[in-house]
């Protein structure tokens, strides 16, 4: 069948990767792709919110599964709107993507069916959310009920840090319409670990464990990024802790989200967080992360399209997911300035080096061809994924490879996956 993704970053570009190796994909599309997802896909210059135009195309090219990577399209409803003419999409429908789409939607539903999580308020009143920081116990967190492009979320240490972020959320609309609600919530201390899942309304398949750093800098410093590397498996995301979240978490999940007459059949992203009182939710995303994706997608071994052909037909029960005994690493190469301000443009070497390695790979997140010259064209440019048998041996593979990339203006970090040194061996 032919296959058309939608996005354009490092994530499109691992799942483009994998739907390449499936014995079911013909032609393979992208919208709007870039010049790394070129390498398997035919790009057309439509941007994800352009859903006519999407649906238009989906029917020209005669697409049998769309894959819908993004959160905007997702929580805009086009899975909605490409149903509604007769096409299979791989996704939640906006009914569903709301768990990613609201923080307050999620939370509530949280509350409602006793899944572990941070305590919390709802406000719509900007003088309300004021009153309630006048008792709260600092730290304290903010966020903005909608997409915010990872940024809504604000950790405030003190009283007047925390008025300043609801005026900055509320009142100032710093970030958009995503603000015209927040969740004000308890600040959890622990390890983070990232767990993403298919899901088809009904059963759940965890796939392996990841954790990202989204911090700008070494030692996470530094503004909040898109993220800036992953590792998997998380050592941290132990059987225990699995079983926890089987138990409490997961299948929890996609039970009220049905019971909500909302069936979510597409990936859910758990984002947890381990505290002493055992795992929480931070937070639910409703597609494959990015860069969890350039770790976690390279260890599958199951056909792609396989597993989210069960998703649509509800026969994920069928699927035996399974993962690549080893680990892999990412580690963001992006355009230094990033995230306030960078310059983009450059030309890009040293690609060609990873076809010479097998179990190393360059996902472009923002690139762009000029004139059949590969350039920079994003803060975050390439996602340089290595394989290998522990986690030690994927993370030094990685900044291996990541030094075989040069563009004028290049910055990573230097620690990705260092907090694994403290957990070694692996449990
Ligand atoms: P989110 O977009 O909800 O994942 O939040 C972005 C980041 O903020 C998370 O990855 C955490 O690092 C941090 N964060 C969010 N909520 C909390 C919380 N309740 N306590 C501590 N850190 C948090
Ligand atoms: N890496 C975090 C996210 O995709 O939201």
């Amino acid at each position: 069948m032919n296959v058309l993704i939608v996005g354009s970053g490092g994530r499109e570009h691992a799942i483009a990767y994998c739907v390449a190796k499936s014995e079911k994909a013909d032609k393979i599309y992208c919208t709007p792709g870039n010049a790394g997802i070129a390498q398997y896909a035919e790009c057309a210059p439509i941007g994800a919110m352009e859903f006519d135009k999407i649906v238009a195309f989906a029917r020209e090219k005669e697409i049998g599964l769309v894959i819908v990577g993004m959160d905007d399209p997702l929580v805009g409803g086009l899975v909605d709107e490409l149903e509604a003419a007769g096409i299979r999409a791989f996704g939640p429908r906006k009914e569903a993507a709301i768990l990613e789409g609201s923080k307050a939607f999620s939370k509530d539903l949280m509350k409602k069916y006793k899944i572990p999580t941070a305590s919390y308020e709802n406000f719509t009143d900007a003088d309300k959310a004021l009153a309630y920081l006048e008792t709260a116990k600092f730290p304290i967190v903010l966020k903005a009920d909608g997409l915010a492009l990872g940024k809504g979320v604000l950790i405030c240490s003190d009283l007047e840090e925390a008025r300043e972020g609801v005026k900055a959320i509320m009142q100032d609309k710093k970030f958009g319409d995503a603000g015209q609600k927040m969740v004000i919530e308890e600040f959890m201390a622990g390890r983070e670990v990232s767990v993403l899942s298919f899901v088809d309304g009904d059963t759940i398949r965890t796939m392996t464990s990841a954790q990202d750093h989204k911090r700008a800098k070494d030692g996470d410093t530094g503004l909040n990024t898109g993220g800036m590397g992953t590792f998997s498996p998380s050592p941290f995301y132990t059987k225990e802790v699995e079983e926890f979240c089987n138990k409490y978490i997961y299948q929890a999940t996609v039970d009220a989200m049905k019971a909500e007459g909302r069936p979510f059949k597409g990936v859910i992203f758990f984002g947890l967080m381990l505290t002493e009182e055992g795992p929480k939710v931070l937070e639910y995303n409703a597609r494959f992360g990015d860069p969890e994706a350039q770790v976690v997608l390279p260890r599958m071994k199951n056909d792609i399209i396989e597993v989210m052909e069960a998703c649509i037909d509800g026969t994920l029960d069928k699927i035996d997911l399974q993962f690549e005994d080893n680990a892999a690493v990412c580690v963001v190469l992006a355009s230094d300035g990033y995230p306030v301000s960078y310059e983009k443009g450059f030309p890009v070497t040293g690609l060609e080096e990873f076809e010479k390695h097998e179990g190393c790979y360059c996902f472009h997140a923002g690139t762009k061809l000029d004139g059949g010259q590969i350039v920079t064209n994003g803060g975050r440019v390439l996602g340089v994924t290595a394989k290998g048998k522990d986690l030690k041996e994927a993370r030094a593979n990685a900044y291996a490879a990541a030094e075989w990339v040069q563009f004028d203006n290049k910055y990573m970090r230097r620690d990705i996956g260092k907090a694994i040194d403290e957990a070694w061996p692996r449990p």
